[in-house]
């Protein structure tokens, strides 16, 4: 898989969802889609299948951590629904990422990727020493984490994308950033607040956008998404 835009359907039904995808049903290229955990907990495993149904790739984003055996067996379950990306928490440690890719495997030796959530944004210094005892700089343990994954054999993390040069630097050039925060250069943030525009994500090395609001909100969802595309891949 290339460089691509990934839609965030973050919408509570799949009525709602498939509203939304039936715009697109003329274009060729069906839109990489994400699906999260309110999705997912709302109509289950058949979201998946139909939305893969209707031809389109899909990132199920359910951010798995618990003991390495109940996530290799919870990676089974969603290795069989054919998702192309899947991911957890890196802090769930390298067992649970190597358990994690055990059960993803499939019999023939294929798997969805796997990508690693580091440190959640809404993570600060402040909240990361008080809460969670962890006194290094922020940025040093995101890439602790982004580097234990590689070491773990995954394929990615989900990352800032000014934060995706850093972690090609330190993981190689194929190790997948996977960024959300993208915002045209002229929308507004909302409640994000580190952006990037496509075009930026794209000149700075992300290998995959993820777009919500920007698209999902838009007058016509459809030219915004082609115009994603336009600054991400051209
Ligand atoms: O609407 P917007 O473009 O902000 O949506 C971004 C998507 O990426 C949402 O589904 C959000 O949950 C997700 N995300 C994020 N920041 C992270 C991790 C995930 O915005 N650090």
């Amino acid at each position: 898989m290339g460089r691509d835009v990934i839609v965030a359907c973050d919408f509570s039904s799949a009525e709602a969802t498939f509203s939304f995808l039936d715009k697109f049903s003329g274009l060729e290229k069906k839109p990489f889609v994400k699906i999260g955990m309110e999705l997912y907990y709302a109509e289950g495993p058949d979201i998946v299948r139909e939305i893969k149904r209707r031809g389109h790739k899909i990132f199920l984003d359910l951010k798995l951590h618990d003991i390495p055996n109940t996530v290799k067996k919870a990676m089974a379950v969603l290795s069989r629904l054919d998702a192309d990306i899947v991911n957890l928490h890196a802090a769930g440690t390298t067992a649970m990422m190597k358990a994690a890719l055990e059960g993803l495997t499939r019999e023939d030796g294929t798997r969805p990727l796997l990508i690693a959530v580091t440190q959640l944004t809404s993570t600060d210094q402040e909240s990361m020493e008080r809460d969670l005892l962890i006194e290094k700089p922020i940025d040093e343990v995101v890439m602790h984490y982004a580097v234990t994954a590689k070491n773990a054999g995954l394929d990615g993390v989900v990352c800032s994308p000014l934060e995706a040069r850093k972690v090609h630097d330190a993981c190689g050039a194929g190790f997948l950033t996977v960024t959300p925060g993208i915002r045209f250069a002229e929308g507004e943030k909302g409640d994000q607040k580190r952006v990037m525009t496509p075009a930026d994500a794209k000149a700075i090395g992300s290998d995959y956008i993820v777009v919500g609001r920007p698209i999902t909100a838009a007058a016509d969802p459809v030219a915004a998404y082609e115009r994603c595309l336009r600054e991400f891949t051209d």
